[in-house]
């Protein structure tokens, strides 16, 4: 970036600031690297600290053993690129308890950049705006996964319901959520996006393109007109499900039993391990649970259950 373009703070408000990056649904099934939703549990929380000069310091009080060097790590590289458009001497500590284990597939790496810049941009005084806050948080994504995507990180910051038409130029649609449940299941085994977008086939038959792109636009019209049959139908992917789900233990019982229990219809949370199922009542996602717990149980792998609701806020603030 030219000198001239970059950003010159006059006065900061605060020099800390406490954040709740929340987790995040990617794909919605048939939306592969275009749509992802916003949860508003699990999340991990984040101490943002302004530093007096130019570098970047992160610090986990997790047991997860994430790099410190911050051009590798996913709340570090993004930051990076955000100083690179400042004229002032000045940095970032990034504290982070992370509760959104990485490799989980509910968009761990997303929340940490996402956390990130949203904490530094409040005390920058807010100077960027949201749509550059995925474009620095999108570095993250290419820390940890190898290639560019936003459909974890643009919910994470936006809330709700993200559609990322495009990300070269950018062009994100907010799409306002229904009041749905969301029942997850997180069975504990770990797979590693860039494994899970390796196995895929880099070329789609026309006949599948169709259905694919006509569950998008029936999925997107759903969620707008509210009419939940027509998003229970469209949740289905033809394309990346067949191929993924094999990773996943289980998956397709879990997916034939949770619908018989009320669920409109759900699938792998991002690239898995995690499952997720949207009800339309809270009655139904805690029996949804019920039945994923039933399913885990007899096949003997350990997991851990969520039921939420869709965050219409995105990452947070909190007033300390
Ligand atoms: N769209 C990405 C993928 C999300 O499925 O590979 C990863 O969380």
């Amino acid at each position: 970036m030219e000198l001239e373009k970059k950003k010159s703070i006059s006065s900061f408000a605060e020099k800390q600031v406490t954040v709740h990056a929340p987790g995040t649904v990617a794909n919605l099934v048939c939306g592969f690297d275009v749509l992802g939703m916003c949860l508003e549990e699990p999340y991990d929380v984040m101490q943002v600290r302004l530093l007096d000069e130019k570098k970047i310091t992160i610090i986990s009080k997790d047991g997860y053993q994430l790099p410190s060097d911050p051009a590798l790590n996913t709340a570090g590289a993004p930051l990076i690129e955000m100083l690179d458009e400042i004229e002032n001497n000045i940095g970032f500590e990034v504290t982070i308890q992370k509760n959104i284990k990485p490799g989980s597939g509910i968009g761990s790496s997303a929340a940490s950049a996402a956390g990130a810049v949203v904490g530094a941009n409040y005390l920058l005084g807010n100077i960027f705006s949201k749509e550059d806050l995925v474009r620095f948080a999108m570095f993250g994504e290419k820390v940890a996964s190898g290639v560019k995507h936003a459909d974890n990180i643009a919910p994470c910051i936006y809330g709700s319901i993200t559609l990322i038409r495009s990300i070269f130029p950018l062009d994100i649609i907010s799409i306002p959520a229904p009041d749905f449940y969301v029942t997850l299941v997180h069975p504990q085994i770990e797979v590693r996006t860039s494994d899970a977008r390796q196995i895929l086939r880099k070329e789609v038959q026309l006949k599948d393109a169709i259905k694919q792109w006509g569950n998008i636009a029936g999925l997107v019209a759903g969620l707008l007109q509210k009419d939940l049959a027509l998003v229970g139908r469209s949740l289905e992917d033809v394309i990346i499900e067949p191929v993924r789900s094999i990773l996943i233990p289980g998956f397709d019982e879990v997916k034939s039993k949770c619908k018989s229990a009320g669920a409109l219809g759900g699938g792998i949370s991002g690239s898995g391990p995690s499952i997720f199922m949207l009800s339309a009542d809270k009655a139904t996602a805690q029996h949804v649970e019920n039945v994923m717990k039933e399913v885990f149980e007899k096949i003997g792998i350990s997991y851990h259950t969520y039921v939420t609701t869709i965050s219409k806020t995105g990452v947070q603030i909190i007033k300390e």
